[in-house]
């Protein structure tokens, strides 16, 4: 049996790229094998969340995944910041990472540009964190989209030089995991790039219809095409992409060879796509609300969540105390 690991920063709501990305597979995933499924919320911490805010925001993060499809009662669902193991593990892995390599990143190159005003070193050890989280656990699978690779990268490359440099095979390391062949990459609305929380070109599985219709509307497209069987430029690539998510394979083919044959009316497919997401995201939501509002239930699914995780958090931690050398007196 498999031990699948995930995890979802606490800085904003669930969109289409989270499900699609990493919480649809792991929804798949969590009856086959043992599986953690997590709220960051010290990786949020990056980007400095208000302290009035810190605590709603992983509650709607939990309620999300719930109502996504999590089942608390067979995978470990938890929050990162009820497992304090994991920072320790943080902490003596720091010891092994190099800080070129961390400033190689490509993430944390990203965040220098997008945030000059607040490079701390959290971000630029943001990886030596994800290892934590991944190998306390000792995670075979990592379900991750494709902006996780090469964090993922970098987990197995301390994974590995811990083991290499103790002379021990103690961790495994973690494979980035999706069904497909490829990590996936869902794009957002604004016809470059991908889907993400704070770039405001993504659609939310908590958005109210009206919502997802006005942004569906507002995608960036093009003039149309202009020959027959002429190459998609990225913004209705995307669209297309979106489509091929959503919507049923007969839809799909009608605007494909609309598009082919020139034919094609953006306003039509992009109506049909909120219709379609619509109908995917509103039992989802009505569940988030319900779940959001039951604080009887989180609080049990949280307990719950920390005694299973702080279980295996600590006997990982005990024993690679053991390797470093510490040893009671
Ligand atoms: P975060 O919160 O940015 O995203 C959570 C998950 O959603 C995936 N994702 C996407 N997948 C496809 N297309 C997109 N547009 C898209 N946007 C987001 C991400 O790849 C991710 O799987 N650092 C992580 C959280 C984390 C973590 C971990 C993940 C902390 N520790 C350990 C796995 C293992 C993050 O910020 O993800």
């Amino acid at each position: 049996m498999d031990t699948v690991l995930s995890g979802i920063r606490s800085t904003g709501n669930l969109h289409l790229g989270n499900y699609f990305g990493a919480v649809k597979n792991f929804v798949k995933m969590q009856h086959e094998n043992r599986c953690f499924f997590f709220v960051a919320d010290y990786h949020a911490l990056t980007t400095h969340p208000k302290p009035e805010n810190l605590h709603d925001n992983i509650k709607k993060v939990l309620s999300e995944y719930l109502a996504a499809g999590l089942d608390p009662e067979v995978a470990t669902l938890y929050i990162q910041s009820d497992v304090p193991e994991i920072i320790e593990l943080y902490l003596l892995l720091n010891m092994n990472a190099y800080v070129g390599e961390l400033e190689r990143t490509t993430t944390f190159k990203e965040k220098i540009r997008k945030q000059p005003e607040n490079v701390n070193a959290g971000l630029l050890t943001y990886p030596v964190l994800m290892c934590s989280d991944i190998i306390i656990h000792q995670a075979d699978k990592v379900p991750v989209g494709k902006d996780q690779e090469q964090n993922l990268e970098m987990a197995r490359k301390f994974a590995k030089r811990f083991n290499h440099m103790y002379g021990v095979e103690y961790f495994k390391l973690p494979e980035p995991y999706n069904f497909g062949d490829e990590l996936v990459k869902v794009p957002g609305l604004d016809g470059t790039g991908k889907m993400g929380k704070s770039d405001g070109n993504g659609i939310f599985l908590a958005d109210e219809p009206s919502v997802i219709r006005k942004k569906v509307m507002r995608a960036v497209t093009d003039a149309g095409p202009k020959e027959v069987n002429s190459t998609m430029p990225e913004p209705v690539a995307n669209l297309f992409y979106l489509l091929d998510l959503l919507s049923t394979p007969d839809t799909v083919e009608h605007f494909r060879s609309a598009y082919h044959d020139c034919s094609i009316r953006y306003g039509d497919l992009k109506k049909q796509l909120a219709e379609d997401i619509i109908n995917f995201t509103t039992p989802i939501r009505e569940r988030i609300n319900d779940i959001y509002n039951d604080s009887d239930y989180l609080r049990k699914v949280v307990n719950m969540g920390a005694e299973k995780a702080r279980a295996s958090a600590s006997k990982t931690l005990r024993e690679v105390r053991e390797i470093l050398g510490y040893r009671p007196f």
